[in-house]
């Protein structure tokens, strides 16, 4: 008969005592919104990541949304943005009627090629959302560059890279606009939540107004000075916020571990592409473990393998403008993004999390070899 296997799961939260402990303060205090946790929460995450200025919402896609009604992204404005990344990126502005362009991305690193954007912009371009995909951070210079040059608002998504490092310094800190997001299988995580990071005070105080129905500083529950959303993150996810902030680092740390080992583990496996390292001016964040395979019918063989096993997995990215209800509205088409389609059709979401085991590792590892 043969041994039940444990399965693997794809990813998992990393909480504790402390959270339980924070969330219990917040439950017995009665604030539970609008409270000095969410103060706290922001706090620690703008000195953690060196913004000035945070605002907390419900999650990272409200983030994203607030930025673009605070671009004053309008109908008809074109957005670029990346087309190997999760759909809210080019959702954020879809919701104020803005066009999606799609600039291709770098095949090393997946994120924006800056030159594809340089090239994507026109006369009716407003704007750039910038995604440091899988926590590898995005060429922040040479799309600011371009920014200013052509005057457009620099947007960054930063939601899967949280304490990842451009040209020595944590997102956050060089000045675009980042939302930071906190859904379970994040760095971090509230349950669901996200954070806004700004170098403008004037950005914040709207930011906190448009999350807030459009409330003023002053005036009072009743008065709406301006079309807001409840975008409101509450006290009880702000404090296990803080629970996790509080401990980021070792979270990172055993991040980077866990990533360190499938290093290892796959780096001497022929058909097994590894995520780009770091160099001087990228350190990642580790979200995410994401292989490339040769082709797509190799991918497809070890997630049958993976089915077999009880091992989590994902086809981590799609291509957003293939996806049906972008190819409906616009009409995009294959070939429009040849990099990332072709990465698209053969990355592959390995387990990964904070307390992955060495053992269900190698067994991952295993799998992968022999499917191959
Ligand atoms: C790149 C990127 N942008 C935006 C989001 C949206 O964040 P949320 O799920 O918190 O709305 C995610 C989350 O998965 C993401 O990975």
């Amino acid at each position: 008969m043969r041994q039940e296997v444990r399965p693997v799961p794809l990813s998992g939260p990393y909480l504790g005592e402390r959270e339980e402990e924070l969330v219990l303060e917040v439950m017995r205090s009665g604030r539970l919104s609008l409270g000095p946790t969410i103060d706290r929460f922001e706090e620690l995450v703008a000195g953690r990541v060196g913004a000035p200025y945070a605002a907390a919402v419900s999650s990272g896609t409200a983030g994203l949304h607030l930025l673009c009604v605070a671009a004053g992204i309008a109908p008809g404005d074109e957005v670029i943005t990346s087309p190997y990344s999760f759909a809210a990126s080019a959702n954020c502005f879809l919701y104020e009627g803005g066009v999606p362009v799609f600039a291709d991305i770098d095949p090393r690193t997946l994120n924006l090629d800056p030159a594809a954007v340089d090239a994507a912009v026109t006369q009716r371009t407003r704007a750039i959302v910038a995604v440091d995909i899988y926590g590898y951070p995005c060429e922040l210079d040479e799309l600011r560059a371009i920014a200013d040059r052509r005057g457009l608002r620099l947007i960054q998504d930063s939601c899967e890279a949280l304490g990842a490092e451009y040209r020595g310094r944590s997102l956050g800190s060089h000045g675009p606009s980042c939302v930071f997001a906190f859904y379970p299988n994040k760095q971090i995580t509230t349950g669901e939540g996200g954070v806004v990071t700004t170098h403008s005070e004037e950005e914040w105080r709207l930011l906190r107004s448009l999350r807030n129905q459009g409330r003023g500083d002053e005036g009072g529950w009743l008065e709406h000075i301006r079309l807001g959303f409840n975008y409101r993150i509450d006290d009880i996810r702000a404090a296990i916020g803080v629970g996790q902030v509080e401990r980021l680092d070792e979270i990172l740390t055993l991040r980077e571990e866990v990533a360190g080992r499938y290093g290892e583990l796959l780096g001497g496996i022929d058909g097994v592409e590894l995520p780009c390292p770091d160099d001087g001016d990228h350190h990642r964040s580790w979200f995410v473990y994401v292989v490339l395979l040769p082709d797509r019918p190799t991918r497809e063989r070890v997630i049958d393998a993976f089915e077999r096993e009880s091992i989590g997995y994902n086809r981590y990215l799609p291509s957003i403008h293939l996806q049906p209800y972008m190819r409906e509205r616009y009409g995009f088409r294959e070939g429009l993004c040849p990099v990332s389609e072709d990465v698209s059709s053969r990355s592959l979401a390995l387990p990964f999390f904070t307390a992955l085991g060495r053992d269900a590792q190698e067994r991952v590892a295993e799998v992968l070899a022999a499917a191959l």
